[in-house]
């Protein structure tokens, strides 16, 4: 975990939040190679859940809601942890409290919201009036969330400022473990997606007694993080518990008109429930590699080419040979315009450029040498995980490079 922490910061993945001012607890700011590893695997998320999907609506709800919306939720009396103080245990509500406007009474409070879920119950009326959906139809929202965790730990695994991908997929009350069996199979291949071991992963169908308030089932995906096993995601069967709540406390009725059976009825809902940090987390730990390559010790980072941060890089052999530089900087101009995330380096020898990329995963290095010049050779691309090179004509190269 140390390694991986330091990579972190050595490679400008993550820093502590507010670091020059001793940091503050619990908070990690994602910075260039790290926000982009993020944004790949939210991407990736956003497109299986949403875009490659008919059934689904995105949302992206305020951060600030109603105080009431936390009071029908359950979180205000029951989103509490065990507080052990001078020996005695009191319930401890994790939600950050703020006051909207000028005056500070209990009419201007209100939470930063301790999950994005409740932005799409309260959007479920919206969402009917608008689209017309038939049922089962989801909602899914990326975005932040924020928890008091009175222990944050583990580098960005528990901290008190962080982001969750979530889905409330509304389904038939009697139909409810068909869809929770589809969510299940579809979190496993986004796990999939984003290059996690399964035999890394784990699910536990969370008994009676220990799930939160408004579950029936709930199954967590755990995963064997440096630090243990701990949960990755949740998938929870939530039934009608939200709807019924906030139709109670908002009186706005929150029931769905079946035009084919000619029946009214309040929707279950199922709800997978992914952490983007935590994903962050899982990735490095799968992909953190030590080994040894022409009797050299190296760390690297094995990322699934999809999520890596940079795709490419693009070397002359020689900084000082204007020729070399010239068109390594022409194939890296026409690589980046095609593929995005390219490099460019010319700095120390190629052993130590290799090593660079190496340590952020890059899938692949392009080498421009005399040969690529003097007979119209190609280049060599050199594979991240054997070392191996292979010449490349230039043409072919962006076919080549899969990612
Ligand atoms: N809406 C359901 C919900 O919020 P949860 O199990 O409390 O359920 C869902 O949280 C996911 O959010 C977790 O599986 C985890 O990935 C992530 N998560 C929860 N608390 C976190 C924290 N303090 N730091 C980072 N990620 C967290």
């Amino acid at each position: 975990m140390e390694k991986i922490v330091s990579l972190c910061k050595r490679r400008g993945f993550i820093f502590q939040g507010s670091e020059i001012y001793g940091g503050l607890a619990g908070t990690w700011d994602f910075v260039h190679l790290g926000l982009i590893l993020k944004n790949n695997i939210k991407e990736i998320w956003w497109k299986r859940f949403v875009l490659d999907r008919k059934d689904m609506y995105g949302v992206d709800a305020a951060i600030l809601m109603n105080q009431n919306v936390w009071k029908a939720s359950g979180h205000v009396s029951g989103f509490s942890d065990p507080l052990v103080e001078e020996g005695k245990t009191r319930q401890f509500n994790m939600m950050f409290t703020t006051n909207v406007g000028v005056i500070e009474d209990e009419d201007s409070i209100s939470y930063l919201r301790p999950e994005t879920a409740q932005g799409m119950f309260v959007n479920f009326k919206n969402a009917l009036d608008s689209f017309h959906p038939t049922i089962p139809f989801g909602l899914a929202q990326i975005g932040k969330a924020f928890r008091n965790e009175i222990a944050p730990r583990d580098f960005v695994f528990r901290a008190r400022e962080f982001e969750q991908m979530e889905i409330e997929y509304f389904v038939k009350p009697l139909e409810w473990e068909k869809s929770f069996e589809h969510f299940r199979e579809e979190m496993h291949a986004f796990m999939d997606d984003i290059g996690l071991d399964k035999r890394h992963i784990h699910e536990l169908d969370v008994p009676d007694g220990e799930r939160a308030h408004y579950s029936k089932r709930t199954i967590d995906f755990e995963f064997d993080f440096p630090f243990g096993k701990r949960e990755l995601y949740g998938l929870a069967y939530r039934a009608d518990f939200d709807l019924v709540q906030h139709a109670k406390a908002s009186t706005v009725d929150l029931s769905y008109y079946d035009e084919d059976t000619k029946e009214r009825y309040v929707p279950h809902c199922i709800e997978p429930s992914f952490g983007v940090e935590r994903s962050v987390l899982a990735v490095l730990s799968d992909a953190y590699t030590e080994d040894e390559i022409d009797g050299e010790k190296r760390v690297y980072l094995k990322l699934k080419p999809n999520i890596a941060p940079v795709k490419v890089a693009v070397f002359p052999l020689l900084k000082n040979k204007p020729a070399l530089v010239e068109k390594a900087r022409e194939i890296y101009g026409n690589l980046k315009k095609e593929i995005g995330q390219v490099e460019f380096d010319d700095n120390g020898n190629i052993g130590k450029r290799y090593r660079r990329q190496d340590e952020i995963g890059t899938p692949y290095c392009v080498t421009i040498d005399f040969d690529t010049i003097e007979k119209e050779a190609g280049v060599t691309v050199r594979d991240r995980d054997s070392g191996k090179q292979e010449r490349v004509k230039i043409e072919d190269l962006s076919r080549y490079i899969k990612v």
